[in-house]
């Protein structure tokens, strides 16, 4: 017998500069160590309790830094091999694909963009018959219902149309986009086929925008379709019966092939049961009506879950995620593939690079580690491991077996409508593991990152794939207001994490591996850190008024640990925010985000949770805008920071801004009156500390005091934060 080792259909390489990047760890964490002995065996007897307070402070960072750590461990990157993947598997044996498209409130996901990312999804590289495109709408709204009915007929013809000329990247919008910025004359050889569906997709998207203005579809339209009808009894978003549309199918006689006579993908519009008295769970009650409604459909073994505002930016996706699921050696082990999720809307990085930085260093460093998280958008599912199924080392599945039973028993496509519409009713999951063992998990802000960490939790995989071209873009919200209230939102769900009987720090052992449980640590304990980030910002400030110091003095071989644990942070993030592409601007603006989100989301956070163990918040999960007014998105492009709001969030902004302006001043005028030349030396880390964050501040100061467009603060945060700050250094001057 002939035993040849298969080629496999994807490779692994690890990071570059790892053995650099471990040294400096170890050496780091050493300084880290001194410093801790440093503030155990120096506590001064005149500030005693700061000096405890700044011990637990950098006591907390260190730990918590070494969760961070272990992020940038060990980096692996993978590849695919799309063509042995067809060489070996003619189309009759892929498995089928099922496309999970959620959208929640018409008013900031608008119908076109979500049917653009729909389109773009079923123009995969991938056979029609096989891919299946689901769009969840949980506000069941009959504009986005038509504008799904649009796109099916605008897919007859943009279908083809990509496929024929190999159009990138499939969402029209973007594809029109592109060619914006092109020279019109040289680079089609489909110019007289693209005026044409250039007028089809206009003309779709006024009569689009058109309903939405007015807030009804045309009348002519609604009598042709009878999906309409389910309107009819429809009360309100909170209270109607479940809404199931299949608008394409292959075996529909009369609607299921395009211009060219090619089958279509399979399209599903799904607008689940909604009863005030039943909690409907956001975004994964969504899914998991999803995943029973596409299980009598459909039934795709591959399932990918991809938000309203991402769309495809590469036809290969499916057949790069499928290299992993359908691997000889590894791919049994998988329960999912995640894609990065990239952003096409930042004009620059005024607002820091931090999510870059979580896709191309810290979710590559976790896949080292046994896998990523699932970031609940553009990632690939194994439908059973999503569904609650333990791993075990047997189970290969046979991709081969055909799905098509499913639909020869019913022969009538309203049939199996009225059969799936049960699935998703409300009471449905009533007294079952749903939401519990299976499917998207429930009762947490972060579903996605519990849910992915469950399915790890039970033996599975998985997978980081980051190829060059990036899978999907979409839109990231870009005012200073809508990222501290996500990041707020965010950081509640990871100590939820941390609370759950998911803990991964707790229950992890041995599940698991240390290094991955260190790093979702990393990210279960985000609000944690507004602690010792407020009291660094607070207390060594303050007392430079007083003129007591709380580091060591330059000359002091204590000095040394903290030079290198500061100098080694900042020239590692440096480094790692040029390998994300962003430039020294971007470091020190990234910073500063990282800072405001510390000091504020995180704090929020924290106090909503504290609030949430004695009964009295609950936090709703709020969908962040993806409008952005004009006026707005000028002023981001000159890079000036958006307030224009008065917000808890900027009162404490500006209140630590004001604190650490007030102690610099303070200094100043103490050594340049009392040529304390001298007492400077002493004070010399602090000052610096001082000095480094009214230089951060300065987009602070500037909308405080120097604009006058709309996105400053507003006069009533200026006052009060006046006033907390000023009485904060009086209070202090006197008490202590
Ligand atoms: C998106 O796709 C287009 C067209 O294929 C490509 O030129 C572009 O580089 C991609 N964008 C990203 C961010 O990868």
């Amino acid at each position: 017998m002939l035993v040849t080792r298969m080629e496999r259909l994807f490779e692994s390489s690890k990071g570059r500069g790892r053995h650099i990047q471990k040294l400096y760890v170890v050496s780091s964490f050493v300084a880290i160590c001194f410093i801790w002995v440093y503030r155990l065996t120096h506590i001064p007897s005149n500030a005693k309790w700061a000096w405890l307070g700044l011990f637990s402070a950098e006591l907390w960072f260190g730990v918590y830094w070494l969760f961070g750590q272990a992020l940038r461990w060990n980096l692996i990157f993978r590849k695919t091999f799309t063509n042995r993947l067809s060489q070996r598997y003619d189309e009759s044996r892929l498995p089928g694909v099922d496309i999970f498209v959620c959208t929640a409130e018409p008013e900031i996901e608008p119908p076109m963009m979500v049917i653009n990312t729909v389109l773009s999804l079923m123009a995969y590289d991938y056979p029609s018959h096989k891919l299946a495109v689901y769009l969840s709408d949980d506000a069941s709204s009959v504009i986005t219902f038509y504008a799904l009915l649009e796109a099916s007929t605008f897919a007859k013809h943009w279908l083809p149309f990509c496929r024929k000329f190999n159009i990138q990247p499939t969402s029209p919008a973007a594809y029109f986009n592109t060619l914006l910025s092109k020279n019109p004359y040289h680079h089609h050889n489909h110019a007289k086929h693209l005026a044409p569906i250039k007028k089809l997709y206009e003309d779709m998207k006024r009569r689009i925008e058109d309903a939405s203005k007015l807030g009804a579809v045309p009348s002519e339209a609604r009598s042709k379709h009878k999906g309409f009808s389910q309107w009819d009894s429809y009360s309100s978003r909170r209270d109607h019966d479940t809404i199931l549309q299949i608008l394409l199918h292959k075996m529909d006689p009369h609607n299921s092939k395009d211009v060219d006579g090619f089958v279509l993908p399979t399209l599903v519009y799904v607008a689940r049961e909604k009863r005030p008295q039943y909690h409907h769970n956001y975004k994964a009650g969504a899914l998991n009506s999803l995943l029973r409604v596409s299980s009598k459909i459909s039934n795709g073994k591959i399932v990918l879950t991809q938000d309203c505002d991402m769309y495809s930016n590469s036809s290969q996706s499916v057949r790069d995620a499928l290299c992993f699921f359908m691997d000889e050696e590894k791919g049994h082990e998988i329960a999912f593939v995640q894609f990065p999720q990239s952003f096409d809307n930042f004009p620059n990085d005024l607002y820091g690079n931090s999510l870059p930085i979580i896709m191309e260093v810290e979710l590559p460093g976790a896949d080292g580690f046994g896998g990523p998280l699932y970031i609940g958008t553009c990632c690939f599912h194994r439908r059973d491991a999503l569904c609650g199924k333990k791993f075990n080392g047997e189970c290969k599945i046979d991709w081969n077996e055909e799905n098509d039973e499913l639909m020869k028993e019913a022969n009538d496509l309203h049939e199996v409508e009225e059969e799936s519409k049960v699935l998703a009713s409300c009471s449905y999951e009533q007294n079952t593991l749903w939401g519990k063992e299976m499917g998207s998990r429930y009762g947490c802000l972060v579903e996605d990152v519990i849910t992915g960490l469950s399915i790890q939790l039970q033996g599975w995989k998985s997978v980081y794939y980051n190829p060059q071209r990036k899978g999907f873009l979409g839109i990231a919200p870009i005012t200073l207001l809508q990222i501290l209230v996500q990041q707020k939102r965010w950081a509640v769900g990871e100590i939820q994490i941390l609370l759950s009987k998911y803990s991964p720090l707790l229950y992890g052992h041995g599940k698991i591996s240390l290094g991955l449980q260190m790093g979702y640590s990393h990210y279960n304990f985000w609000a944690t850190t507004c602690l010792p980030i407020l009291y660094y910002s607070i207390i060594p400030s303050l007392y430079l008024l007083k003129g007591i110091p709380l580091f060591p003095k330059m000359c002091s071989p204590w000095f040394i640990p903290f030079a290198y644990v500061i100098l080694g942070e900042s020239a590692s993030n440096l480094i790692e925010v040029f390998m994300v592409g962003g430039r020294i601007q971007g470091w020190w603006n990234g910073l500063r985000i990282w800072l405001y989100i510390g000091s504020s989301s995180y704090l929020f956070a924290l106090i909503d949770i504290i609030l949430k163990c004695f009964g009295c918040s609950d936090s709703p999960f709020i969908v962040t805008t993806k409008i952005i007014e004009d006026d707005i998105f000028q002023r981001l492009k000159k890079e000036v920071m958006e307030f224009g709001t008065s917000s808890p969030f900027f009162t404490v902004l500006a209140t630590l801004a004001l604190l650490n302006l007030l102690c610099f001043f303070g200094i100043l005028k103490e050594l340049l009156l009392s040529k304390g030349v001298l007492a400077s030396e002493k004070l010399v880390l602090q000052i610096l500390l001082c000095g480094f964050l009214v230089l951060i501040n300065f987009p602070i100061y500037q909308a405080l005091f120097l604009r006058t467009d709309k996105g400053r603060l507003p006069t009533d945060v200026t006052i009060k934060s006046i006033a907390l700050a000023l009485s904060a250094c009086i209070l202090f001057k006197l008490l202590i």
